[in-house]
């Protein structure tokens, strides 16, 4: 059973389909890539599945029971869902760790911070960090960090979660390969723990190595679907890329 279904999704801007009707299903405990050329509406999917932005039509089903005509994105984390973004948000004047304690608690912002000396709360966001290998910049302000030790940080943000489903939206762009081996262990122990991970990459090698299942996204249509070395081999997956 699909841990996530699409039927007939669609999102306009301006009259213009990013995405287009889209019915789709995303497997529990897999990896799937999400695929496309730029453009194709990979990341208004993920904003769409997250409740950042609304969709015009269709609907969302979780699971088998439940079926969502609308997603607000904070009841997303009730839903088990959560995401990356392409271009890293974090809570960019507090330091590193507490970017994580925010995550472990649902009591807001403020007295969130206040009970950061639970000492539970700390250790599992010092965990959190070591994942990532940020622990020794955990008392570093999140706007002092570099390109990549953001993107892991949101990583392990997300991970704080404890989400069912999480869309990375390119987490291995502009990484430095130690980073992006710490990325795909990241995703290959999430797939052990029965996690569903969605993941958006540019790199076909990283797919074949990752992914489980692929989707191969065109102008917010399904173009293809299926094993990764099946799917890109087909003619009108590298037609779609060479097309750029
Ligand atoms: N917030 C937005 N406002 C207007 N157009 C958007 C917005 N977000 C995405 N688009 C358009 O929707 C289409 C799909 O974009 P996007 O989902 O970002 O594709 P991808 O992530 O596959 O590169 C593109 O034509 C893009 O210009
Ligand atoms: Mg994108």
């Amino acid at each position: 059973m699909p841990i996530i279904t699409t039927k007939n999704l669609s999102k306009h801007f301006d009259g213009v389909a990013a995405v287009a009707k889209l019915s789709l299903e995303f497997r529990p405990g897999q990896i799937t890539g999400l695929i496309g050329p730029n453009g194709s509406g990979k990341s208004t999917l993920i904003n769409l599945l997250t409740g950042v932005l609304p969709w015009d039509e269709g609907v969302v089903k979780i699971g088998e029971d439940t079926t969502l005509s609308a997603l607000k994105s904070y009841v997303a984390a009730d839903y088990g869902l959560t995401r990356t973004f392409q271009e890293v948000r974090l809570f960019e004047q507090l330091s590193v760790l507490d970017n994580i304690l925010l995550m472990l608690t649902e009591r807001g912002v403020w007295p969130a911070l206040f009970e950061r000396h639970q000492s539970f709360h700390l250790a599992e966001a010092e965990r959190m960090l070591g994942r990532v290998g940020l622990w020794e910049k955990r008392q570093a302000l999140a706007n002092a960090l570099s390109y990549g030790q953001r993107k892991l940080l949101e990583i392990a943000r997300a991970l704080a979660t404890k989400a069912e489903v999480y869309f990375f939206d390119e987490p291995f762009a502009g990484l430095f390969p130690e980073m992006a081996k710490t990325v795909a262990k990241i995703l290959r122990e999430l797939r052990q723990a029965g996690k569903t991970v969605i993941l958006v990459e540019h790199n076909m090698n990283l797919i074949r190595d990752l992914s489980d299942r692929v989707i191969v996204l065109d102008s917010g249509e399904l173009l293809a679907e299926g094993q990764p070395e099946k799917v890109l081999a087909r003619r009108e997956v590298v037609d779609a890329y060479l097309g750029e």
